[in-house]
């Protein structure tokens, strides 16, 4: 895809794995619309963009209220143009026991990620078919592949499990108006997220003591991940699962 002026949107863009696929894609020269619920770190990170020298707008979203979603995008295209790629990073996670679990927990977990990225993929996919051309890239994570690879998760795994047959359905759609539609399934990534789930650190240490590559990845290992699915180089790639996740799950 050429890159001048074309417009990449990232949901949860204010920080972690968002604000790192953000940074990048300026990089890359595109405009960015970095969308949160978070209004401070939106704008934070619309900021680091245009330092980058990048044209960039911080706007306030709750993925999972259709109504935010779609005054978000309309918000997007007025003040950036209409959107050539989607990051979809928004999340929240928390450990929970299966027994424990309640349905508002339940319905929160799935409200935030999935109907979140089919809201984010339905808005950003009509303005890729108007293009005709188009890279959706949403986030699920390696949890959605290996049950979550311990207790507390379930509503999570769930979510994220959705997120992965979702994304393969919209590479289905999106073949014929020039759109491909990949998920990454990153494995365990530093970030505020994981760190607020309610684990101590210790929990984390043991994971990584296992891991082939026995560290924590970065935001930018996944940013990484980004970069690639968007390039040139991914072109015929469409409807993958890229797991980036120091051997969690071979
Ligand atoms: N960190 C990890 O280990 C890991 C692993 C696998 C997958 N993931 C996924 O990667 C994505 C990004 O996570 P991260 O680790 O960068 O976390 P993060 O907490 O650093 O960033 C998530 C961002 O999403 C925003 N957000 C939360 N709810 C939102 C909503 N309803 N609408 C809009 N924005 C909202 C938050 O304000 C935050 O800025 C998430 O979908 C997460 O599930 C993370």
């Amino acid at each position: 895809m050429g890159t001048n002026e074309r417009v990449a949107v990232v949901t949860g863009g204010g920080s972690g794995i968002g604000r790192a696929s953000a940074l990048r894609l300026a990089s890359m020269g595109y405009a960015i619309a970095v969308l949160d619920i978070d209004p401070g770190r939106a704008t934070t990170v619309a900021a680091e963009v245009q330092a980058a020298g990048q044209r960039a707008c911080g706007l306030t979203i709750d993925v999972a209220i259709e109504d935010s979603v779609r005054l978000t995008f309309e918000e997007v295209r007025s003040r950036l143009g209409p959107a050539s790629i989607l990051v979809s990073s928004a999340g929240i996670a928390d450990f929970t026991p299966f027994d424990q679990m309640t349905v508002a927990g339940f319905d929160r977990m799935i409200a935030v990620h999935l109907r979140g990225t089919f809201l984010c993929c339905r808005e950003a996919f009509t303005d890729m078919a108007a293009q005709h051309s188009g890279r959706i890239v949403t986030i699920a994570s390696v949890a959605a592949l290996n049950g979550g690879g311990g207790p507390g998760l379930a509503h999570y795994v769930a979510a994220k499990a959705g997120i992965v047959g979702l994304t393969k359905a919209i590479a289905f759609e999106g073949g014929a108006h020039g759109i491909t539609a990949n998920t990454i399934a990153p494995g365990l990534v530093d970030t505020p997220l994981i760190r607020g789930a309610g684990s101590p650190d210790s929990f984390y240490d043991r994971i990584v003591a296992r891991l082939p590559v026995p560290r924590l990845g970065t935001p930018d290992d996944i940013a990484g991940a980004v970069a690639y699915l968007v390039s040139d180089d991914a072109a015929w790639v469409t409807g993958q699962v890229i797991s980036p996740n120091g051997g969690a799950w071979i």
